[in-house]
Parts: structure tokens; C-alpha cells; sequence
């Protein structure tokens, strides 16, 4: 049964599109079948990966518009087991319509319902704000990850994300879940155990992923060149981190 992840984070520039890129890459190049969604209409992630204009007139707003199916939006990429769904800037007008019924909210869901099947993994990058592309995104997962990152985050995103997912839950009836905290631009273990201490969250501990995120400039290197850090430098601090977080996610749903 594929695995539907939606990567959150409520601080832009956290990392959030750039985890949703190398995840998604190293998913592909541990050989599962990997869906990437961009539910964000600055599109990072379909730069990232390479996508350009003239490649994607179809994207996740024709497809929430109902101009096209869903099958017929997404993009193949360079890497074999790597398929996206692109975002296009037309996303915020159609998210504006949409976000006038709250049970738009669970489209995205339904309409991944006639195709996970088809993949291991669905990774689906989100916006930074709370609000209707945000919460459809969170809507068509079962499992979060969120990004954190010191000093950008804080107790106070932590404790409104979990307002959102009780929403979620409750609304739709869709059982949400934390599938950890991922700590990106940082470089010991002993820095985030003080971090949420500091914070008063000693019960997320818990959640965080054995695998962080360190700063690594071929990270922006590779955001520069469009291409995943692992297509950059595969032995790079960052892309080894994003296929060590792989695997320890795959083995925490297998
Ligand atoms: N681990 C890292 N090392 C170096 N640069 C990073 C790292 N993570 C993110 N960045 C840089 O930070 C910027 C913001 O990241 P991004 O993924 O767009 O954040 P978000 O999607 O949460 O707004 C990007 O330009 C990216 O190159
Ligand atoms: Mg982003």
C-alpha cells in the first residue's frame, strides 16, 4: 500500500521544498515508486526537479480545476522511479475558489484515491501558511513530516500545527498522523535535545528522526543547477542524510 507523506513546516525557508525534492529522490533511487506533489504555488520543488514551463501546461491546478485527469498532469523525470506532479502559478487563483467549501479540502485525496496504488511513496511539498493549499495538502496524507529547524522554529508552531491535525481529524475523519520531526541545518544531536528543551517540548523528543539535516551549500548548489543533491553529489553531506532519512523511513512503515 503506497505511503502518502505531506512535508510541513509553518516558517518559509525551513526547508520544507528542499526536503520534499531529495526525500522524493532518494526514495527513487532506493528503487520505490515515488509520486512528488507540489501543492505550492511558488513551485521550488518544480524547479528543483527540473521541470521547466513548457513541460507542464497540464499541473495540480488543471487538475483541481478539473480541466484535466490527474494521470495526464504528471511528469516523468530523469530518474526512472521518480514521476511529478507539477505546481503551476494559476494554483493560488484556483486555491482562492476552492477554499470557499471546506470539503474541497479532502480533493486532493480523492483524487490520489484512482492512483497510489501505483506508487510506494506519495511526497507532497506544502505551502508555509496555514490555509486552503495547506490544509488540502495535510488533508490527502495520512503521515506528516515536519520540518524544523533552530532557531526558526518554535514551541508555538509546533502546538498549532497539532490544533490543525486535531481539525483534520475531527473535520474530515481522516487519521493524520506524525511520522517525525525532521531537524534540517543542524549538526549534532545534543543541539536539538537542548532546542526542545529549551521550548518546553521535551514529549516531541520522541518524534524526531534519528536522521538530521546539516547545512550544506551544495544544497543550494544544486537549487541553482534545478536538479535534486543527490543528481549533484551523492556522496554530499546533505544528499547522504536525505537517502539515510529514507531508509529509516521506509523501515519505520515496513
Ligand atoms: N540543509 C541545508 N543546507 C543549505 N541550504 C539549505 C538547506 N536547507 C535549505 N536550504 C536553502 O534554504 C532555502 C529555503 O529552503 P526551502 O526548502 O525553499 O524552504 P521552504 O520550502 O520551507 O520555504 C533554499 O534556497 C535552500 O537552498
Ligand atoms: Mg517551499
Amino acid at each position: 500500500m503506497s505511503k502518502i507523506l505531506t512535508i510541513v513546516g509553518q516558517r518559509g525557508g525551513i526547508g520544507k521544498s528542499v526536503t520534499a525534492v531529495n526525500l522524493a529522490t532518494s526514495f527513487a533511487l532506493l528503487e520505490k515508486n515515488t509520486l512528488l506533489i507540489d501543492c505550492d504555488p511558488q513551485r521550488s520543488t518544480t524547479h528543483w526537479c527540473g521541470i521547466k514551463n513548457a513541460d507542464y501546461a497540464c499541473n495540480i491546478a488543471s487538475v483541481l480545476s478539473a480541466k484535466v485527469k490527474f494521470i495526464d498532469a504528471v511528469v516523468k523525470t530523469e530518474l526512472r522511479y521518480l514521476t511529478i506532479m507539477p505546481a503551476g502559478f494559476g494554483l493560488f487563483q484556483v486555491a482562492g475558489k476552492l477554499a470557499k467549501l471546506s470539503e474541497n479540502e479532502t480533493l486532493l485525496r480523492l483524487f490520489l484515491k484512482d492512483v497510489e496504488k501505483e506508487y510506494d511513496y506519495v511526497i507532497i511539498d506544502s505551502p508555509s501558511s496555514y490555509g486552503f493549499l495547506n490544509t488540502m495538502a495535510m488533508t490527502a496524507a495520512d503521515w506528516l513530516l515536519v520540518c524544523m529547524s533552530i532557531p526558526q522554529s518554535a514551541a508555538v508552531d509546533f502546538f498549532d500545527l497539532l490544533r490543525c491535525i486535531k481539525y483534520i481529524r475531527t473535520f474530515h475523519h481522516i487519521p493524520l498522523k506524525i511520522a517525525g520531526l525532521l531537524f534540517n541545518r543542524c549538526e549534532t544531536k545534543e543541539e536539538i535535545q537542548s532546542f526542545l528543551d529549551y521550548q518546553k517540548l521535551p514529549d516531541a523528543k520522541e518524534l524526531v528522526f534519528n536522521t538530521f539535516i546539516p547545512s550544506d551549500d551544495k544544497i543550494r548548489k544544486s537549487t541553482d543547477l534545478k536538479i535534486p543533491a543527490a543528481l549533484h553529489d551523492i556522496k554530499g553531506l546533505a544528499a547522504s542524510a536525505y537517502l539515510n532519512l529514507a531508509k529509516e523511513i521506509h523501515f519505520f512503515f515496513n
